[in-house]
């Protein structure tokens, strides 16, 4: 892998599941454009992070990556290959590479199985592992969660919701993923556990050298631990910045209506207040134009007439939006 080569490369990604509903074999589907001609790319040892609202498109996402479904078009690039066209060995591979944590630890752990199982079990599908490696490998996982080895016996219905999200993110490093999906990985925690969790995300990341792309809706969080952020909106990304630019100066006004949502409102603060107003409209009909024109406060004609293509606007950062 040369050192230009990001690790994971999403490439007009795009899936449109069809709508449900009744319909007559004679006519056509409507579609949901869950994920809607998406590119980004993450580079090893470094965070993306995704925000959006609910139902824009990020586990979606998540699910592409995983390859448990089909993209309609575009491609995903593991280290440069196309990761739909993996077979045999480098299928095996890559499942193994790239792991997931998902929001709920309650539903994402199987009630039957014994902890040092649950997380041997990726790693054990994937590698002709002997007995004695598999249990040193879970110990040492457990350990680097700030579990201990002998939780191993144990089941998932005795422990609280953040150490189960500990022993989810165990069974994704257990197979030394070089990427982990965590798709809302502290939504579900109680926010004085939700710290912990980052920071464990963070020190993992500094001692593996793991990749993440970290989902989530709440901009603190993502921006905290993420170098780069992109923010969807109705299956297509909106914005894409450094986190530290996004944070100084959001651009799209999506982008700076959810800073205004998440930041708590400063009396001395000049800044325009924008809170995005009505609902998120439907993937299945979205708006003409800019999707997110009938929320947007700037709105000018052109906005419900010409779709703002993703621009450059300088070396780092790339804006939907006719403002700019
Ligand atoms: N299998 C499916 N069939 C039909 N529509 C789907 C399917 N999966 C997702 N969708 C639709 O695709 C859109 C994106 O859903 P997705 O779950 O990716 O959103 P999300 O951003 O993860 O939302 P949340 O923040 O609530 O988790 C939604 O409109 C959803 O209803
Ligand atoms: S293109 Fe128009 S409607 Fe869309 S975000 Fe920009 S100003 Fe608002
Ligand atoms: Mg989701």
């Amino acid at each position: 892998m040369s050192a230009a080569q990001p690790l994971l490369a999403l490439q007009n990604l795009t899936k449109y599941f069809p709508a449900g509903g009744l319909r007559l074999p004679w006519t056509q589907p409507d579609w949901v454009k869950a994920v809607d001609d998406v590119s980004v790319s993450i580079p090893a040892g470094q965070t993306l992070g995704l925000v959006g609202e609910s139902g824009c498109g990020k586990t979606t996402i998540t699910r592409l990556i995983l390859r448990l479904v089909q993209p309609t078009a575009g491609e995903i690039l593991f280290e440069g290959r196309d990761v739909f066209e993996l077979r045999g060995k480098d299928l095996l591979h890559y499942r193994q590479a790239v792991q997931a944590v998902f929001q709920d630890p309650f539903s994402s752990l199987s009630p039957r199985m014994r902890v040092g199982d649950i997380i041997a079990e990726p790693f054990t599908v994937h590698t002709n592992a002997s007995h004695q490696t598999t249990i040193d490998r879970v110990a040492e996982a457990l350990e680097l969660v700030g579990l201990s080895p002998a939780h191993a016996k144990r089941f998932p219905h005795e422990f609280s919701g953040g150490q189960r999200q500990r022993i989810a993110i165990a069974r994704a490093i257990a197979t030394s993923a070089r990427l982990i999906v965590l798709d809302e990985p502290v939504s579900a925690l109680d926010v004085s556990i939700r710290a912990q969790i980052m920071t464990l995300l963070e020190d993992l990341q500094r001692q593996l050298g793991v990749s993440y792309l970290f989902i989530g809706h709440d901009l603190a969080t993502v921006t905290h631990i993420s170098q780069r952020i992109a923010v969807m909106y109705l299956g297509k990304i909106v914005e894409e910045a450094g986190a530290d630019e996004l944070t100084a100066a959001p651009l799209h006004p999506y982008t700076r209506a959810l800073f205004a949502a998440a930041l708590p409102a400063d009396p001395d603060d000049q800044h325009e207040d924008l809170v995005v107003s009505g609902s998120v409209p439907s993937a299945l009909n979205p708006p003409s134009g800019c999707y997110f024109h009938p929320r947007c406060p700037f709105a000018m004609p052109r906005c419900s007439a010409e779709r703002p293509l993703l621009k450059a606007v300088s070396a780092t950062r790339q804006v939907a939006c006719h403002l700019y």
